[in-house]
């Protein structure tokens, strides 16, 4: 399995996955400002790899600027917090992992610069916490998937989106493992075709079978009875269930509810937000209209001029989704009950991680 985030000892080495599939190159960011262009152009991507990059991003700036005291080390944490997390809206996990570190700082008695090695303690714990949980999410998943399956699965969910070996990929990943002999099918994701471009790269390197389709095409491939079950990740999940995940999620569970097909969310306890109760409160990024009118930023396929409306996510109602598949077991409706068994997401110290 691919390592996507990688610490050097004193940058953030990571894949650009703008140059994906066709150049595996990789890029070293050495301050917030890098980490924040990487964030915003996708370079790194994906929820819970967000988090854990915009954690050693906090570092990065913080080791940059240097505050001389524990007053102007906190604010500034602060406002290079707030920085990092501006760069995205709409995964939670960003504002997770950054708000975790803060509160950890805030009771972390000590001089600046043991402040700034607490900050990037944290963030190693964070990205191994991360890597642990995908492989708890991976294994729980499994049991769901029977021999022979057919799986869609929307965007990318694996190694390239996270610190572990990914969440819905994931379990695509540790089903083959088992020798389940599935298949898959990949939704190209338009506009930024995360699902032709990455997870199609990802399932070539593990060499699981898969057949890349067309956003519009789900429907007609359930309606011939190709797939068997419906497997995708989250950005956000509110208290009661709704998810916000790559737009063109919500379509694939309205489709999957029509043919009685199960539609699996697969995320880690930092992708839920239990602030909030409906989907209709999730910020929703909008993008760049060029993403709709270029094709990956090659060849203009409509008028420049054209009128554009480009969220990046969209919201599926709970009441679509099957069961959520996380790292402390899978839930299923009614959510708002089911989620509130489930524990804050505290991030582990790095003595539970027994990896
Ligand atoms: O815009 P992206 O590529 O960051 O969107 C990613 C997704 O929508 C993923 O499904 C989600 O972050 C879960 S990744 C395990």
């Amino acid at each position: 399995m691919i390592t996507n985030i990688e610490w050097t000892g004193d940058s953030l080495k990571i894949i650009d996955q703008t140059e994906l599939p066709g150049q595996l190159k990789l890029i070293e960011l050495n301050d917030s400002g890098q980490l924040h262009e990487a964030i915003q152009k996708l370079r790194i991507r994906g929820a819970p790899a967000l988090g854990v990059a915009a954690a050693f991003g906090l570092f990065l700036g913080l080791k940059n600027k240097k505050p001389p005291t524990r007053e102007a080390f906190l604010t500034e944490a602060d406002t290079i917090a707030s920085y990092l997390s501006s760069a995205r809206p709409t995964a939670v996990n960003l504002q997770w992992a950054l708000q975790e570190i803060l509160d950890r700082l805030s009771e972390f008695e000590g001089e600046p610069a043991d402040l700034l090695q607490q900050v990037l303690e944290q963030a190693k714990n964070l990205q191994n916490d991360d890597k642990l949980r995908c492989q708890k999410i991976s294994q729980n998943g499994s049991e769901l998937v029977e021999k022979g399956m057919t799986i869609l699965t929307h965007c990318n969910t694996g190694a390239l989106a996270t610190a572990g070996m990914g969440t819905a990929l994931g379990i695509i990943f540790a089903a083959a493992e088992q020798g389940k002999k599935i298949k898959v099918l990949v939704d190209e994701t338009r506009p930024l075709l995360q699902g032709a471009r990455l997870t199609m790269w990802e399932l070539d390197q593990q060499k699981i079978p898969a057949t890349l389709i067309w956003d519009n095409m789900a429907a007609f491939a359930m309606q011939r009875k190709m797939i068997d079950m419906v497997l995708v990740g989250a950005d956000r999940i509110t208290a009661i269930g709704d998810v916000a995940n790559k737009i063109g999620t919500y379509n694939l569970a309205v489709l999957a509810h029509y043919h009685q097909l199960p539609f699996y969310v697969a995320a880690p306890l930092s992708s839920f937000d239990y602030s909030l109760m409906s989907g209709d409160q999730i910020p929703i990024e909008e993008r760049d209209p060029q993403e709709i009118t270029r094709i990956w930023n090659r060849l203009d396929i409509s008028v420049p001029q054209a009128k554009v409306w480009n969220p990046a996510f969209d919201v599926t109602p709970a009441k679509f989704i099957s069961g959520i598949i996380t790292e402390e077991g899978i839930i299923f409706p009614p959510f708002e009950k089911s989620i509130k068994q489930l524990n804050y997401p505290k991030f582990h110290n790095q003595e539970e991680l027994n990896l």
